[in-house]
C-alpha cells in the first residue's frame, strides 16, 4: 500500500523542506543575503546601538523606535535580528509585519494592513514579549498623509505593538512621528568593522585576493557593506575558471567592478589635464575613458577626491567644485556626455588659472 503525502487545506500536497533543500537555497543567495547577519551578535560596527538595543530586550521593554542612517550600514539587519531574537523563527510570522518600499506606501496601508495587524489580538506572544512588532522599512518612501494617520495609529496601539521605522534620512520623516520614536543614528560601517565581517566571508568562501585588493575596497566601499559584497562576489565569480578553482582577485578587478578608474589612470587623467594644451588634454581623456569604458561621473568623483590632496587657494578650490558639481548636476540631467567632458577640462584648467602653479601637499 502507497502512503499520499498529505494534503493542505486547498487540496496542494504538503512536502516538506529537507535541510539539504534549505542548504542549496542558501548557497544560491546572492552574498549580501547569505552572509546577512541572522543574530545580533553578528551585526558589526555598531556596537553602541547593539548594547542599547539588547537592554531593552532583557527588560522587556522595547520602545518605538526609529533607524536611520546611510545605505549597506546594517539597519534592516538589525531589525529582523531583533524580531528573531524577541519571538525565535517560529511565532516571527505571526508577531511581526515588515512592509518595505516594494509595498503600498499610502493612506490605505496605515488604514488597512497596519491597523488590522495592531488591532488584533496575539495567540503566539511569550510572556516577556507580549507585543507585535512592525516594521516600516525604507520609511522616507511613505506619502506625509500617511505619515500623519500613522501618529494616531502609534499612540492608539501601544500597548501591544511597536513600531520601527526605518529610513536613510530622519528630516524625511514627519517631525511628529519623530517624537514618539527613540532615534539609532547608524553610522557609515567604519574600515575596521567592514574588515572584520570581509574576512568572515572570505574565509567561507576561500575567495583568494590581494592584500591591496582588500585595502581597496574597504576604501571604495565608503562604509557601505552591501556595496563590499556585492563587488567581491562577481570578482570572485570572474576569477573562477571552469575547473572550478579560483584565481586571486585582484585591486585591478575591484575597480573595474566598482566602476573608479585605477589610481596609475587617475594620475594620467590629472597629468594631461594640468600639463597638455587643451586639445590633447580632450582626446587624451575621451582615450582613457573609450580604453577603460569609464564614464565622466566616475572621473569627476576620481579628480574632486584627487584635489582633496592638492593644496589650493580658497578662490580656485571654490571655482574648482562649483564647476564640477555643476557639470555632475548638468550629466544628471541627461547633458551629452562628450561636452560636458569637454567641460570638466575647463573647469579644472580654470581652477589652476586662478591658482597660478600649483603645489601637492
Ligand atoms: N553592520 C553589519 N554587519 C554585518 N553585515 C552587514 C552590516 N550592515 C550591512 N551588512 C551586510 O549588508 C547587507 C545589507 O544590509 P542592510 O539591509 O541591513 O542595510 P540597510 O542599512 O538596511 O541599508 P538600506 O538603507 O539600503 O536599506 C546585509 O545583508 C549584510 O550582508
Ligand atoms: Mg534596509
Amino acid at each position: 500500500m502507497t502512503t499520499e503525502p498529505p494534503k493542505s487545506p486547498k487540496g496542494k500536497s504538503i512536502t516538506k523542506t529537507s535541510s539539504s533543500d534549505a542548504d542549496t537555497r542558501r548557497e544560491l543567495l546572492p552574498w549580501v543575503e547569505k552572509y546577512r547577519p541572522s543574530t545580533l551578535n553578528e551585526v558589526t560596527g555598531q556596537d553602541n546601538i547593539i548594547s542599547t538595543v539588547r537592554k531593552f530586550i532583557t527588560a522587556g521593554r522595547l520602545p518605538h523606535m526609529l533607524f536611520y542612517g546611510p545605505p549597506g550600514t546594517g539597519k534592516t539587519t538589525t531589525i529582523l535580528a531583533i524580531a528573531r531574537e524577541l519571538y525565535g523563527e517560529k511565532s516571527f510570522r505571526h508577531m511581526v509585519l515588515e512592509l518595505n518600499a516594494s509595498d503600498d506606501r499610502g493612506i490605505d496601508v496605515v488604514r488597512n494592513q497596519i491597523k488590522t495587524f495592531a488591532s488584533t489580538r496575539q495567540m503566539f506572544a511569550n510572556s516577556k514579549h507580549n507585543f507585535k512588532l512592525v516594521i516600516l522599512d525604507e520609511a522616507d518612501a511613505m506619502t506625509n498623509i500617511a505619515q500623519n494617520a500613522l501618529r494616531r495609529v502609534i499612540e492608539k496601539y501601544t500597548n501591544n505593538t511597536r513600531f520601527c521605522i526605518i529610513a536613510n534620512y530622519a528630516h524625511k520623516i514627519n517631525p511628529a512621528l519623530l517624537s514618539r520614536c527613540t532615534r539609532f543614528r547608524f553610522s557609515p560601517m567604519s574600515p575596521e568593522a567592514i574588515r572584520t565581517r570581509l574576512d568572515v566571508v572570505i574565509a567561507a568562501e576561500n575567495v583568494k585576493i590581494d592584500a591591496d585588493a582588500v585595502d581597496a575596497l574597504v576604501t571604495l566601499a565608503k562604509g557601505d557593506m552591501r556595496k563590499v559584497l556585492n563587488v567581491l562576489q562577481p570578482c570572485h565569480l570572474a576569477t573562477t575558471g571552469e575547473t572550478g578553482v579560483a584565481a586571486t582577485v585582484t585591486v585591478a578587478m575591484v575597480y573595474e567592478c566598482v566602476g573608479c578608474p585605477v589610481p596609475a589612470d587617475v594620475r594620467r587623467l590629472m597629468t594631461t589635464i594640468i600639463e597638455d594644451d587643451w586639445t590633447t588634454a580632450v582626446r587624451t581623456v575621451a582615450k582613457i575613458k573609450a580604453d577603460r569604458g569609464l564614464a565622466l561621473a566616475d572621473i569627476l568623483e576620481a579628480l574632486a577626491t584627487e584635489f582633496e590632496g592638492y593644496e589650493l587657494k580658497p578662490e580656485a578650490r571654490i571655482a574648482l567644485l562649483e564647476g564640477l558639481s555643476e557639470i555632475e548636476y548638468r550629466l544628471s540631467g541627461g547633458g551629452n556626455e562628450a561636452i560636458q567632458t569637454s567641460g570638466a577640462i575647463g573647469v579644472v584648467k580654470r581652477a589652476l588659472d586662478i591658482q597660478g602653479g600649483i603645489v601637492q601637499e
